[in-house]
């Protein structure tokens, strides 16, 4: 089978276990939940949840308690966006090809929702405990998935890229690179990271797929904001110019479109070589990484 067909069938493989884990629209807070679905249903490309699937495949896991932390992750990744597209951080109005949560249901549900998905993903994930309630792998899995979600993770570089929108600021490399680990790679390192432990890889392991999702979750961001000026918004399912308006400090800004794509390329190179470097390997996974080198979306 080609990698475009499986990786659809891997897409769709993905919403049936989010479907799953989706909380009931009902009861008095019913607007909230469907904001919260709406959001997570809307679309996207589901790369941190299948990061997660492959390397758990990879490293020998076959059971399911995986499952109830890719849908947490993908909740965790989803209540960022919509978070960070409220008008207090970057004030956009599409997303994953549709309206942004805060344009249909408001301000003041898009802040709740984004709270909620963040929440019950917690929730969520802590239902692995109720297949396998011996494992001690899921404590741990679930120190990562906390740990690089927040304010020493993701938050954290949501901080400073914020901070950083400041006119007249010098261009700052160090924060720079702050910012892309934080607010990107850290939720693809913990993808990584998740699916090595729960399939019970050692903390060797995990540490080398910590650096591989290092170089590829800077990668991403580079490439998010190389698409922000050279895409549409048709094909990339949210604004373009959005980095502009707001006064990013990108790595675009910083060095250029070509240094940019050279650097896209070269970090996911490192990252592969990695990848081939381990006892397991996962044939589609190394073909999803040079994928996202050229994606258009
Ligand atoms: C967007 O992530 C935010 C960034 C970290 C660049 P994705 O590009 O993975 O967004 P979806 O999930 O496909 O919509
Ligand atoms: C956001 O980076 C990363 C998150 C943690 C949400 P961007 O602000 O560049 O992401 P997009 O371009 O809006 O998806
Ligand atoms: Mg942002
Ligand atoms: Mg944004
Ligand atoms: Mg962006």
């Amino acid at each position: 089978m080609d990698f475009q067909t499986q990786l659809k069938q891997k897409v769709e493989a993905i919403e049936q276990i989010l479907e799953k884990y989706l909380p009931a629209e009902e009861g008095y807070q019913k607007t909230v939940l469907e904001a919260m679905n709406y959001s997570v249903r809307v679309g996207g490309k589901r790369l941190r949840p299948m990061l997660m699937q492959e390397t758990y495949q990879m490293l020998g896991g076959n059971g399911d308690i995986v499952e109830p932390f890719m849908a947490a992750q993908e909740m965790i990744h989803t209540y960022s966006l919509v978070h960070d597209d409220l008008p207090a951080m970057d004030n956009d109005m599409y997303r994953r090809g549709k309206k942004t949560t805060h344009v249909l249901y408001g301000e003041a549900m898009a802040i709740l929702a984004g709270d909620g998905l963040l929440n019950y993903a917690f929730e969520t994930a802590c239902k692995a405990f109720l297949l396998e309630p011996g494992n001690e792998n899921i404590g741990k899995a679930l120190t990562v998935l906390a740990g690089k979600a927040g304010i020493y993770g993701m938050i954290g570089g949501q901080v400073a890229d914020v901070e950083a929108e400041k006119r007249g600021l010098a261009l700052d490399e160090e924060k720079l690179m702050y910012i892309h680990e934080h607010k990107t790679a850290a939720l693809i390192q913990s993808s990584f990271m998740i699916g090595a432990i729960l399939a019970g890889a050692g903390a060797e392991d995990v540490k080398k797929l910590e650096k591989a999702a290092y170089n590829i979750g800077i990668a991403f961001q580079i490439q998010d904001d190389i698409l922000d000026v050279t895409s549409t918004l048709e094909v990339l399912g949210k604004p373009i110019g959005s980095d502009e308006k707001n006064n990013k400090l990108t790595y675009v800004k910083a060095h250029g479109l070509e240094k940019a794509k050279e650097d896209v390329e070269k970090l996911s190179k490192e990252a592969l070589e990695i990848l081939q470097g381990m006892q397991n390997r996962n044939e589609f996974l190394e073909q999803l990484v040079v994928y996202l080198i050229h994606r258009e979306k």
